[in-house]
């Protein structure tokens, strides 16, 4: 290559690419063992869901043929499911292309959307590719999203208000009162977000439903992913119900064959399996007992959590700590990148590996 490339433009070139959680193999590779377990990227530890893996076995094969770019089936189920209108629904390549859409949509350079801080680190990436900004305000004392700091920081340039409940990385979340009283004095002219990507783990019946806020006269998305519950994450398929003009605009901003047709198969079946979804949340209900018990004993700070992971204080050595961990083969999330150093947050997994955790972390801390 002898000609000069056209230069990245500045506002691209600072955007930090996204470190997702290592994956077992390159940890397996690097460290020279076998038998690592993941407990860092809020997957569900049972595996996909088994009625999506057979739809999804008959659906390979169709391969040959484009998918169905409006998503029809898919639509009508979440539309029957939700009682809402086939218009007031949409399907994205994993809930992180929803969140595209909306800033694509609705953010030109000089706008700015709203977030918690810390929060899922997606919004203020795509926030700031559409040339718009992420303002961030600060969880509450008890790591809550604070609804009132964040009805304060709504200026006039503000379109999109992202509400993740429950919250990543904290695993709290918002009441049904709390999300009503904030919904009525949002101002005009500002679309809210509600990212509900871990709502199916919410344990707590006062835990804000975002379907029971559609109608309300502030503008509502509501966001939510096959990635956890259903065991999908590797699909990539998410969805968005809100209002009909909302998405009217994703429709004019996105690929026209966003989703594969086998995501599409997969998603509608998990949509039906309600044993996998039921058993799933045992699952994640128990081990979240197991990791309060444990770190009630080391007498660890933590936050009771609505999602599928946890958030512990560990202290300064919480970095250490994580290698420490990934040293014995358990791969969990540090969470500098939050601006949380002195945290670890650690995924539910199955029964044996959150013993497996359990065991290195007491092992650490009291060695
Ligand atoms: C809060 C939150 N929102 C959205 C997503 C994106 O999920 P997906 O793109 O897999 O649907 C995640 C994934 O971890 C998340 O934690």
């Amino acid at each position: 290559m002898s000609r000069k490339l056209p230069q990245v433009p500045p506002e691209i070139t600072a955007l930090v690419p996204y470190k997702p959680g290592k994956p077992i193999e390159e940890l397996e590779r690097e460290l020279g063992i076998s038998g690592a377990i993941k407990l860092a990227s809020n997957e569900n530890p049972l595996g996909p869901s088994p009625r999506a893996l057979e739809a999804m076995h008959a659906a390979l094969t169709n391969l040959h043929r484009y998918p169905d770019g409006a998503g029809f089936a898919l639509r009508q189920a979440l539309a029957a499911r939700f009682k809402v209108g086939f218009g007031q629904t949409c399907i994205g390549n994993g809930s992180d292309e929803i969140i595209e859409f909306l800033a694509r949509a609705y953010i030109r350079p000089g706008q700015m959307a709203l977030a918690a801080r810390p929060s899922f680190l997606m919004y203020s990436k795509l926030v700031q590719v559409a040339g718009g900004r992420l303002v961030e305000t600060p969880l509450d004392a008890d790591y809550r999203i604070d609804l009132k700091a964040m009805l304060a920081a709504i200026t006039p340039e503000t379109r999109l208000v992202f509400i993740n409940n429950p919250d990543n990385p904290a695993g709290t979340a918002v009441s049904r009162r709390q999300l009503g009283e904030f919904l009525d004095r949002v101002p005009e002219g500002v679309l809210v977000v509600l990212d509900e990507a871990y709502i199916d783990f919410a344990s707590d019946p006062e835990v804000a439903q975002g379907v029971d806020f559609l109608d309300h006269p502030t503008p509502v998305v509501v966001m939510r992913t096959f990635s956890k519950i259903a065991g999908l994450a590797g699909l990539r398929i998410g969805f968005a119900l809100g209002p009909e003009e909302v998405i009217n605009a994703f429709d004019r901003v996105r690929q026209p064959f966003n989703t594969s047709s086998v995501a599409q198969a997969g998603a509608l079946a998990a949509l039906g399996d309600d044993e996998f979804v039921a058993r799933t949340r045992e699952l994640v209900w128990r081990g979240l007992q197991d990791f309060y018990r444990c770190f009630d004993e080391l007498g660890l700070f933590y936050l009771p959590s609505q999602a599928n992971f946890v958030l512990v204080k560990v202290g300064q050595n919480a970095p250490a700590v994580a290698d420490a961990l990934l040293r014995r083969g358990v791969i969990v999330r540090e969470m500098t990148s939050y601006g949380l150093p002195e945290f670890l947050r650690i995924s539910v997994g199955l029964d044996a590996e959150n013993a497996r955790f359990i065991k290195e972390f007491q092992a650490i801390l009291k060695g």
